[in-house]
């Protein structure tokens, strides 16, 4: 059975209830999922053969503490970064370090400021040059993935709906839906209740209620859905090795539908960033 609680704003517990939020949630949602937002469109330039991706985690995690915010991720569980930067056949959780990025790489950046007690929680792709393109149309069809998945949240339907919706747009392409990562609940925690899983039967799982913060982040692979962890036990492969994208929005359930926090003030929603 699901539980559902009204969110004391001034918490961040962890009962395995779906915390249903109330305005001021909604404000600082909107404020942090901003500069998530923001955060990605300054790093668009900056993207481009050569570049090292702590080069780019080092801009993350400047823009982020200029604002007055710091990088969730920066000693999360461990890890010791201000972002993951996941390139290829890399999954997620992909660190950054001495790594140059080269023509033809797909790339995923996830950041999350965590803004005032708020976490925005938002990753896009990014092509590095010229990409080959069924590289490009994987990164594409994950956009649609995710977007697909957004007009599902809203109340009356279930996380199901959000799943089968997703998981039916790859699966139409011959895509695997990776399983072993999901959206999650997000607010003053990182990750909380529920799981939002990006396959699923339609009519299934918790129901959708106004209120709900959480978020959307389908990984989809050329191949096979399993992945890999590597020896630094952060970095997800695909294990047939095939190309994988990603993108995440963090939203929050409306009584109309839902509002998405981390949409691009620039309109950089997906690649190519013209
Ligand atoms: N931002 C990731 C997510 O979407 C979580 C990264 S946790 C880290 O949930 F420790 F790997 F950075
Ligand atoms: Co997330
Ligand atoms: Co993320």
């Amino acid at each position: 059975m699901t539980t559902y609680v009204t969110a004391d704003d001034t918490a961040a517990s962890r009962t395995g209830a779906i915390k249903l939020h109330g305005p001021e949630a909604f404000a600082g949602m909107r404020a942090a999922g901003r500069l998530a937002a923001e955060t990605l469109d300054a790093l668009v330039p900056h993207v481009v053969p050569g570049v090292e991706t702590a080069e780019l985690d080092r801009m993350i995690y400047d823009i982020t503490i200029a604002a007055g915010a710091v990088p969730a991720t920066l000693n999360y569980r461990g890890y010791t970064h201000s972002c993951c930067i996941s390139v290829n056949h890399v999954v997620c959780h992909g660190i950054p370090g001495s790594k140059t990025l080269k023509d033809g790489d797909i790339v995923n950046i996830d950041v999350t400021p965590l803004l005032d007690g708020w976490h925005g929680d938002s990753s896009r792709m990014f092509l590095v040059g010229d990409v080959p393109i069924k590289a490009r149309r994987l990164v594409d069809v994950t956009y649609e993935c995710l977007m697909l998945g957004i007009e599902q949240a809203k109340p009356g339907k279930r996380l199901g709906d959000i799943g089968h919706a997703i998981q039916s747009h790859a699966e139409r392409h011959r895509y695997g839906v990776v399983r072993d990562f999901c959206g999650h609940g997000v607010g003053r925690l990182f990750h909380d209740a529920p799981e939002v899983v990006h396959a699923g039967r339609p009519g299934s799982g918790p129901e959708l209620r106004p209120g709900m913060l959480f978020t959307i982040e389908p990984m989809i692979n050329i191949g096979r859905p399993d992945v890999k962890m590597l020896d630094d036990g952060w970095t997800a492969v695909t294990r047939d090795r095939s190309l994988s994208a990603q993108f995440e929005h963090s939203i929050g359930i409306t009584e109309a539908g839902c509002e998405i926090f981390t949409l691009s003030p620039k309109g950089l929603h997906k690649p190519p960033y013209l």
